[in-house]
């Protein structure tokens, strides 16, 4: 049913260019044949099945959403009722599907009992649709509205959340996925599984924790939360056929976790990112997706049918106290069905291609992580200033920079560029492979990281921080204004 829609809007769509959106960052080859049918059934996703934003606008080119902010009490864990912060009463938000080159429109309703705003991490558009209080938008009051209204220029999987408060907002369940589809990709890829991972931190009366807890240390490591979610549910169960390939797009919507997966007997392929389709597939073990960051991977189910497989989240070292002494965890189950194994249809070419950025002529930006403990308490930033001083980078339009991110800190950082994708260096300084657009990526500890970025004609005021959102609201943020 989904290639078929996918046939008819690419009939639709023609050769009409995209109005309004920046000049595309590849180009797309001719759609593959389809995929055998059969599988999957209606249920196979069973509880990890998202409720999708309803577009009210007859255009085939416009998704038009309404979106309210608003307490609501839920079962995550099961057995408890928790007060949470949710997009239209569930977490995550409701998913939204749109097309590239849609325009999406989202009116916004603020019923929480503080302000709030709108980030459509990873898009790119218009700075004043960005969603940072004070420099896209006024911070949206409770009980007032605001709309968005941007083109979507780029295929991938995106997220949306607050910029306000973001660590607690976010960490009590303020976050949901954008899935924008290019209709001239391949079939056969895989049954497509959008998976938004979490935590909360759920006491045993159901409450969430008090979000501003645990003092400067805690600040400093990231505050984790207990309870694992996978799609608002707590080990959740996927319905999977032997040798049938699925395809799960996952964002790590944790305000601090690493999430670190592993299926015993199994490898991931990893085929995109944060921007989209990557140049060529990668193989791994082990799946490490940061804070902020997204992952396209292939997984084919191996094993006993009938028999059901732990999806494990593995402690990764992230610094300090991290991973010491902590167990793996199971995150969600896959359950296989009795049905007869399939072999999965080779692997279509990735229909994408990636260029390297000219870096010749490019300007040089230092971007250091930094704690400043001279008074006795810490003091988060970025090149020693705390958020919200003078401190402003530049760029200009069209310019191309090489970022060197530095860590001289205890703890990683995932850096989070709004509104531009990189490309990541390697030691040499030329793009390392494969190829692919990012907007976030971790500098580890006592390690720098090079990225080059250029920037296309969209100017304004745009952030970059830390997306372990306990470091970023301390003071890991800054602000870049990209001149026409
Ligand atoms: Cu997920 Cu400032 O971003
Ligand atoms: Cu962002
Ligand atoms: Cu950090």
């Amino acid at each position: 049913m989904r290639s078929g829609r996918l046939v008819i809007v690419a009939a639709m769509l023609g050769t009409a260019a995209c109005v309004g959106a920046p000049e595309p960052l590849s180009e797309a080859e001719p759609p593959g044949p389809p995929s055998p049918p059969s599988w999957p059934p209606s249920d196979w996703a069973g509880d990890l099945r998202m409720p999708e934003a309803r577009d009210e606008n007859s255009d085939p080119r416009v998704v038009e959403i309404r979106l309210e902010a608003r307490l609501a009490r839920l079962n995550l864990e099961p057995g408890l009722v928790t007060e949470v912060w949710t997009y239209d009463g569930q977490v995550p938000g409701p998913l939204i599907r749109v097309r590239k080159g849609d325009r999406l429109i989202v009116h916004f309703t603020n019923r929480l009992p503080e302000e709030t705003t709108i980030h459509w991490h990873g898009l790119r558009i218009p700075a004043a649709m960005d969603g940072v209080p004070g420099h896209s938008q006024a911070p949206v009051a409770p009980g007032s509205t605001f709309d968005y209204d941007f083109v979507v220029p780029d295929a991938g999987m995106y997220w949306y959340h607050p910029h306000h408060h973001s660590a607690a907002q976010l960490g009590d369940g303020l976050y949901g996925a954008i899935i924008v589809e290019d209709p001239s990709e391949p079939a056969g890829l895989g049954d497509e599984l959008p998976l938004v991972l979490s935590d909360m931190n759920i006491d045993a009366s159901g409450h969430l924790s008090s979000h501003h807890n645990g003092g400067d240390l805690a600040t400093l490591f990231g505050r984790e939360g207990y309870t694992l979610l996978v799609n608002g549910k707590v080990r959740p169960t996927l319905e999977a056929r032997v040798g049938a390939r699925q395809r799960w797009r996952i964002v790590n919507a944790a305000r601090s976790r690493y999430f670190q997966l592993a299926l015993e007997g199994h490898t991931f392929v990893r085929i995109g990112g944060d921007g989209g389709l990557i140049a060529s597939p990668v193989e791994s073990e082990r799946l490490l997706v940061i804070p902020g960051e997204r992952a396209d991977v292939l997984v084919v189910p191996r094993g006993p049918a009938g028999g059901t497989l732990p999806v494990r989240w593995v402690p990764y070292d992230r610094g300090f106290g991290t991973a010491f002494l902590r167990p793996e965890e199971d995150l969600m189950r896959v359950r296989l069905s009795a049905d007869p194994p399939v072999t999965p249809p080779p692997l279509p070419e990735l229909p994408r291609t990636v260029k390297p950025l000219d870096l010749a002529g490019a300007r040089p930006v230092e971007v250091e992580f930094t704690n400043d403990s001279t008074s006795g308490q810490f003091a988060l930033g970025i090149n020693g200033q705390p958020f919200g001083g003078e401190q402003h980078f530049h760029a200009r339009v069209g310019e191309t920079q090489i970022w060197t991110l530095s860590n001289d800190i205890d703890w990683d950082h995932p850096f989070h560029l709004h509104g531009f994708f990189f490309q990541v260096l390697d030691a040499s300084g030329v793009p390392s492979l494969p190829l692919e657009w990012k907007d976030t990526v971790n500098v580890p500890v006592k390690k720098q990281v090079k990225v080059a970025v250029k920037y296309d004609d969209r100017p304004g005021m745009w952030m970059f921080h830390c997306h372990i959102l306990d470091h970023a609201d301390a003071g890991m943020m800054a602000m870049l204004l990209v001149s026409p």
